[in-house]
């Protein structure tokens, strides 16, 4: 009864096969999949990615029939061996490219490989593997193998296998990073007749033995016969004594490429224990037609005089990273087919005449990178085809001796400490491609003297000083330029003083301009006029706030405009280019900013659009523009402009209504205003007639005026003051017609009216300056308001009479100086109001001690008074 149980269990049991790799095209991807076997492929798989997983063993097995597999890598497998056992690849025969690379502890049987004619790659790299690889059949099947590489094995010695032999289009042979010691006799017997694309032979021990005395001799010639594209033997350890042992032992052999860098040879700087490569140290290849030598990263100090003399096939001589300080007359003696020559960063102080003698093919020199402060130009003489020449990073101030070099295509000045264009443009006068970039230069007339030829393509101006500009020469018309680099100068200078704002105008073939880091704050309007070629524009870190419209050149592709200071730009000026950089600038995101947004968002030309950030208002700092909407905006805007419209129209309306208003009632109807004034005054404060309490005067007011404006003064004053004249007046009012005594003495009567009245009016017109009387009642009032210092005098001037008809008489031209007196109204509805003011000047009770005290009373008849009385 348990069986059917059991099956079931057993049925849950068995493990469900899934295929773990991913397929793309024929490629089944399973790296880092843990695997611990292989699995099944489909069929028509092509390549097969198993590195890194957790194989230990291949065999015959491992792979069914795939005969369309021709890539299949085993690299690299976590796992502490693999084993490759015989057969292991007889069902993959069609591979071409296998990998066992880094799999550290690799277990090879010898029939491992057996089937793989097809194999042109075979890996090896890091398996530490013996020399037994080379030297037995492990790879008697592989044919068609060109390329083996065993980079970082245990090999000590190269003996090849006549499986070799076999392998027609054998080429390259990596053996970097082993060990091998020594290359002798018949060691390399399988690959003569052989032509070797590289034997890498980099970070051994080749020739660097304790070697008996008659080692080399019995060594023999090893490579002979052999031909070698490149042989690299760099960092073998070789001093000048095994390099020239090493060196001889190629005789017979056929190499095009020797590589020598990274060896001992050379005496180095400040040492003197080992030497200097000299005039026998490359006798050794004086047969082989070597056509390129490089002997990089060593220590030779000294170019001794013929040092590469046996080399007179060389075109390429590769000396950069030595300290070589000297070189010898002579050393460049024989090289007469050199055309490259590099001496960069090496310990060259001056370069003087006869330095380069011989070269007489040379192309190009690399001086780059030592400390050349002198160079005599001479030096380059006799080179009709050196066409460059490179003296970046030195420190070259100025040329000592002068001369031209002709062919000079490419000038490469750059990184020296040249302060002045002198002399500077002559020397390449033919040059297509000018390097001057930081220097000290500081005039921008080296760029009209250079281009004065029309020749030239490319100049690199780029982190000098240049800040002014005469502008001295002319640039044709039909000149070359397409590439000029101004990076990092002080352009803004030059533009502010409206200096050369030409510059540009004749560049029709400029394709690339670089104009950033130049403190321009804004650009001048014709500044990119005539650059009809122009794609290229880079305005980067400057402080431009503003784009006129149509500044940029229409054919514009690319603009950099990252790194300013623009705050609302208009896209008009802009819009046209394809590839656009506006980061890093200080936009203000109002309103303004609108348009600008909208095409932002609609347009692919901007690159970096998520670095279009606000810069204001603070709210919005660091927001992206991109992230910005503009319709509350839309809205705001009309709404708020409508609002402020009809506001405006409103305010200045009402305001108009009211100033008319308010006028037109002042002036028509002040009257009736101060009625109303003075009667809800009156209700609060009661009348000022029922004040008049104690009584010490007989009269409250003496009127004195001229008979003969009677009439008047009875209409204008008597009747509204005179208690007598109308009921509704409360003044007892003294006057002459009435109130003299009669029989009395006129000056007695005047005076006793003066001081039987509380004040004294005079109506002065000009009948009263006629009456002698009149005059010496004022002036006897007068007198009694100096006596007592009581404004008891009020006088009351009617009529236009000018001022110096009252300063005729004394006592009237000093109260008029020192008084105010008012002013008989023109205007009728003005009469309540003076009525008012008479009244409270009757009333009041006040001491005149000085003239501040009055003056305070300063009142609309004095104002009236002043434009009455010119
Ligand atoms: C594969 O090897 C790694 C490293 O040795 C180990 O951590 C991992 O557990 C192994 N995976 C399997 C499935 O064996
Ligand atoms: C792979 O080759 C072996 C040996 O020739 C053979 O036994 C095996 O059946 C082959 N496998 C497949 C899936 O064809
Ligand atoms: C080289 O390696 C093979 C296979 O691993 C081994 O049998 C042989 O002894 C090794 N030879 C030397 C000299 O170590
Ligand atoms: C280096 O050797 C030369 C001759 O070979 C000798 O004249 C010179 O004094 C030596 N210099 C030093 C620092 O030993
Ligand atoms: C000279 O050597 C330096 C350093 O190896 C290299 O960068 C430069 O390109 C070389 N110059 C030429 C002209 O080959
Ligand atoms: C420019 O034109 C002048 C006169 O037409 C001619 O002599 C000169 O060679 C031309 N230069 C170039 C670089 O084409
Ligand atoms: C403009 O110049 C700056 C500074 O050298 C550089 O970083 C930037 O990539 C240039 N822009 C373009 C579009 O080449
Ligand atoms: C943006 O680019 C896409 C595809 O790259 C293109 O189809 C579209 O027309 C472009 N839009 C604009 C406004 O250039």
């Amino acid at each position: 009864m348990w069986f059917p149980f059991l099956l079931f269990l057993g049925a849950m049991v068995e493990p469900i096969r899934m295929f773990p790799c991913k397929v793309y095209q024929h490629v089944a991807y399973c790296s880092f999949k843990s695997l611990t076997e292989i699995p099944d492929f489909p069929n028509d798989i092509i390549e097969i990615d198993l590195s890194v997983n957790n194989i230990t063993e291949i065999t015959e097995y491992s792979f069914p029939k795939l005969s369309s597999l021709t890539v299949l890598d085993i690299g690299h497998q976590q796992t502490n061996f693999l084993t490759v056992r015989q057969n292991a690849f007889i069902n993959v025969t069609n591979l071409q490219v296998l990998s066992l690379a880094g799999n550290v502890n690799l277990i090879l049987s010898p029939d491992a490989f057996v089937g793989l004619f097809n194999v042109r790659y075979l890996n090896l790299l890091y398996n530490n593997l013996n020399e037994s690889i080379v030297e037995e059949e492990y790879l008697r099947d592989l044919v068609s193998l060109e390329t083996l590489d065993l980079y970082g094995n245990r090999i000590q010695r190269l003996r090849p296998n006549s499986c070799f032999r076999k392998m027609t289009n054998f080429k390259i042979l990596n053996l970097k990073l082993n060990q091998i010691t020594q290359i002798c006799g018949d060691d390399l017997l399988h690959f003569r007749g052989k032509s070797l694309q590289l034997l890498n032979l980099d970070s051994n021990y080749v020739g660097n033995i304790e070697s008996t005395p008659t080692f080399w001799e019995e060594c023999g010639y090893p490579f002979q016969n052999i031909n070698f594209e490149i042989l690299n033997l760099a960092g073998n350890g070789l001093d000048e004594e095994l390099m020239r042992r090493f060196v001889s032992s190629l005789r017979g052999s056929y190499i095009q490429g020797l590589i020598l860098n990274h060896n001992s040879v050379g005496r180095s700087f400040g040492f003197n224990n080992s030497l200097d490569p000299g005039e026998e140290t490359f006798d050794g290849l004086s047969q082989i037609p070597i056509i390129a030598l490089d002997l990089s990263n060593c220590f030779i100090f000294s170019l001794e005089p013929y040092v590469f003399k046996p080399l007179h096939e060389m075109r390429v001589l590769q000396l950069s990273f030595n300290k070589i300080n000297q070189i010898q007359r002579g050393a460049f003696e024989g090289l007469n087919n050199l055309q490259v020559l590099n001496l960069s960063n090496n310990l060259l102080g001056e370069i003087l005449p006869n330095d380069f003698y011989g070269l007489q093919s040379i192309t190009t020199i690399d001086l780059s990178n030592n400390n050349i402060g002198g160079i005599i130009l001479t030096a380059f003489n006799k080179m009709p085809f050196l066409s460059e020449l490179n003296l970046r990073g030195n420190s070259i101030r100025k040329f000592e001796i002068f001369a031209t070099i002709p062919s000079l295509q490419y000038f490469l000045l750059g990184d020296n400490k040249l302060d002045s264009s002198f002399q500077l443009t002559d020397i390449a006068t033919d040059s297509i491609f000018v390097d001057l970039s930081e220097n000290r230069l500081s005039n921008l007339d080296v760029f009209f003297k250079m281009m004065a030829d029309g020749k030239k393509k490319f100049i690199l101006l780029r982190h000098n000083r240049l800040s002014y500009c005469k502008g001295s020469s002319n640039i044709p018309e039909n000149n070359s330029l397409i590439h000029l680099d101004l990076e990092d100068n002080i352009l803004e200078l030059v533009w502010q003083r409206e200096m050369c704002l030409h510059i540009f105008h004749k560049l029709g073939k400029l394709e690339k301009l670089r104009l950033n880091q130049n403190g321009l704050r804004s650009l001048p309007s014709d500044i990119f006029k005539g650059l009809i070629s122009l794609t290229h524009l880079n305005l980067s870190s400057n402080f431009i706030t503003y784009l006129p419209k149509g500044i940029f050149p229409e054919n514009l592709k690319t603009l950099d405009l990252s790194i300013n200071h623009l705050l609302s730009p208009s896209p008009d000026a802009v819009s046209f280019i394809g590839e656009l950089y506006l980061g890093r600038n200080n936009y203000v995101c109002d309103c303004s900013l609108k348009e600008f947004i909208l095409w932002l968002q609609n347009s692919n030309s901007t690159q970096d659009k998520q670095e279009l950030v606000c810069s204001f208002p603070e709210n919005f700092l660091n927001v992206p523009l991109t992230s910005l909407t503009t319709e509350g905006c839309e809205a705001e805007d009309v709404a708020f402009v409508m609002k402020v419209q009809l506001v405006l129209f409103v305010g200045t309306t009402v305001l108009i209504l009211l100033m008319l208003i308010g006028s037109v009632i002042f002036i028509r109807f002040r009257g009736s205003c101060f009625r109303i004034y003075k009667t809800a005054f009156n209700r609060l404060l009661g009348s000022p007639g029922s004040e008049g309490g104690q009584r010490d005067h007989q009269y409250d007011a003496y009127i004195c005026f001229s008979n003969e404006d009677f009439s008047f003064v009875e209409a204008a004053f008597l009747k509204q003051l005179d208690s007598q004249f109308s009921e509704k007046n409360t003044f007892r009012v003294c006057f002459e017609a009435r109130d003299f005594l009669p029989g009395e003495d006129h000056i007695s009567n005047i005076r006793n009216a003066i001081w039987a009245s509380k004040k004294t009016i005079c109506v002065v017109t000009k009948e009263f300056l006629k009456d002698g009387w009149c005059i010496e009642a004022f002036n006897m009032a007068q007198s009694r308001l100096h006596d007592e210092l009581k404004d008891v005098l009020i006088m009351i001037l009617v009529g236009r009479i000018p001022r110096y008809q009252l300063k005729k008489f004394s006592p009237i031209r000093t109260f008029v100086q020192t008084r105010h007196y008012l002013l008989w109204p023109e205007d009728l509805q003005d009469m309540e109001w003076f009525h008012h003011r008479l009244a409270g000047l009757i009333f009041k009770e006040k001491t005149s001690k000085s003239k501040e005290n009055v003056s305070e009373d300063v009142s609309l008849s004095a104002v009236k008074s002043d434009s009455a009385v010119p």
